[in-house]
């Protein structure tokens, strides 16, 4: 196969075979195709779409690019949620313990930050010592023994996409249906799972900037899901505000242990009910239970000395990942918060360093946002709009400028 051929007759709007698709990313998996052709490809994707017949065969090429879980007969209800991304989204880092509660098995396997989004990875990894190259024998005898595991793409899973994810996020190819769809659906065909929640977002701190993008990507997911077996509920959920009042690895990580603790904002706990409740098989009041009686915090702490962390840690992750520069927003009005822009935020949050503009960047953990207000908050002026964490004075003063920008006050 030519693959500057196949390039250019994608670019060119061809349809390609399942065949040429599934060589392309065997090639690619194999290191045979180097990432410059397959980033360019990935931009013919982002420009011309792919049909269903493609976005179905590139989507089960890159579940063959690795190993499948084979779980054991007579095991529990297999279910895992998945995110296409959005800002201050820490809700897997909840919900995946959560469900484990109810008896259900959840090998959740998850990403790394991705264009503006941060990825669980990342978040996780702000836990000293926590490993999420998880092989996947480790993976199903952890199954079998605390019912959750929380790992990343590895050699022998999901190859594949861990190499193509890498590149898209680097090169301005995140936001296509195709390669979303593919990337999602890729990953939770091999979990082999009987259940499955997505979290379709939209807005301005989404990869889907209006519903019916978001509407658009929804069916293709479902379209594939279909051909999976499996049970898969969609959500549509708007991404105009974060999630929460984080923003950032490690901080968005403890604003995670408070949910877990039956606390922290109520935009995230509603989310993480609204998700677990369509795929645990458990009323919603079970749910809030096991989070305000301290079993998904145990569950949760189980899964960290799991996976090579120490639990002891946890109550310690902002003296571990503290920024040089802390320091507030003052509200320059009083009034009503009208808005806080998701997209601009993140923007700001990434050019902080919680993201990666090369693939071999490594992450800042301690960097991001805290104490953000939410849309209908009432403010005084000279109260804080937010604390803002940075590396130094200058990235300070950026995402000072972009977090005045982001947050509007509206007189009463
Ligand atoms: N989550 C993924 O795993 N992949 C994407 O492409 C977007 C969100």
């Amino acid at each position: 196969m030519h693959i500057p051929t196949l390039i250019s007759r994608k670019r060119e709007g061809e349809e390609l075979t399942a065949r040429e698709i599934q060589q392309l990313i065997a090639g690619f998996t194999a290191g045979t195709i180097p990432d410059y052709q397959m980033s360019a490809f990935a931009m013919a994707v982002y420009f011309t779409g792919m049909t269903a017949a493609e976005t179905a065969a590139l989507t089960s090429a890159m579940m063959a690019s690795g190993d499948c879980f084979a779980h054991r007969a007579g095991h529990p209800a297999v279910v895992d949620k998945h995110s296409t991304g959005g800002i201050g989204d820490k809700v897997s880092l909840v919900l995946a313990p959560l469900v484990a509660c109810t008896g259900c098995w959840v090998p959740m396997v998850s990403g790394r930050g991705l264009g503006i989004t941060g990825g669980t990875l990342d978040k996780l990894e702000s836990i000293p010592g926590f490993n999420v190259n998880v092989g996947l024998d480790d993976a199903a005898a952890q199954l079998e023994r605390i019912g959750v595991v929380m790992m990343g793409q590895t050699a022998r899973f999901c190859l594949a996409d861990k190499k193509l994810y890498a590149l898209r996020d680097v090169t301005g190819t995140v936001p296509s249906i195709p390669l979303i769809t593919a990337s999602i659906m890729a990953k939770k065909l091999a979990e082999s799972l009987d259940r499955l929640v997505l979290d379709v977002k939209f807005g301005s701190g989404a990869f889907m900037r209006t519903k019916k993008d978001a509407e658009t990507l929804a069916a293709s997911l479902l379209a594939v899901g279909k051909t999976m077996g499996v049970e898969v509920h969609v959500v549509l959920n708007p991404m105009h505000e974060p999630t929460g009042r984080t923003v950032g690895n490690a901080l968005e990580m403890i604003e995670a242990l408070e949910c877990l603790d039956g606390g922290g904002p109520a935009d995230l706990r509603d989310i993480v009910l609204d998700l677990s409740e369509k795929i645990a098989g458990t009323a919603r009041e079970t749910l809030a239970q096991h989070l305000d009686d301290g079993s998904a915090r145990r569950k949760f702490e189980e899964l960290v000395a799991a996976q090579g962390a120490n639990p002891a840690d946890l109550p310690r992750l902002g003296e571990i990942h503290r920024a040089p520069v802390v320091r507030e927003l003052p509200a320059p009005t009083t009034g009503v918060v009208t808005k806080v822009d998701a997209g601009m935020i993140g923007q700001a949050a990434l050019q902080l360093g919680t993201g990666r503009s090369k693939a071999s960047d490594a992450v800042d953990f301690a960097i991001g946002f805290d104490r953000l207000v939410k849309v209908g908050e009432t403010i005084h002026a000279g109260h804080p709009l937010c604390r803002i964490h940075a590396r130094n004075a200058v990235d300070f003063d950026m995402a000072e400028a972009m977090a005045a920008k982001a947050v509007v006050i509206s007189a009463h």
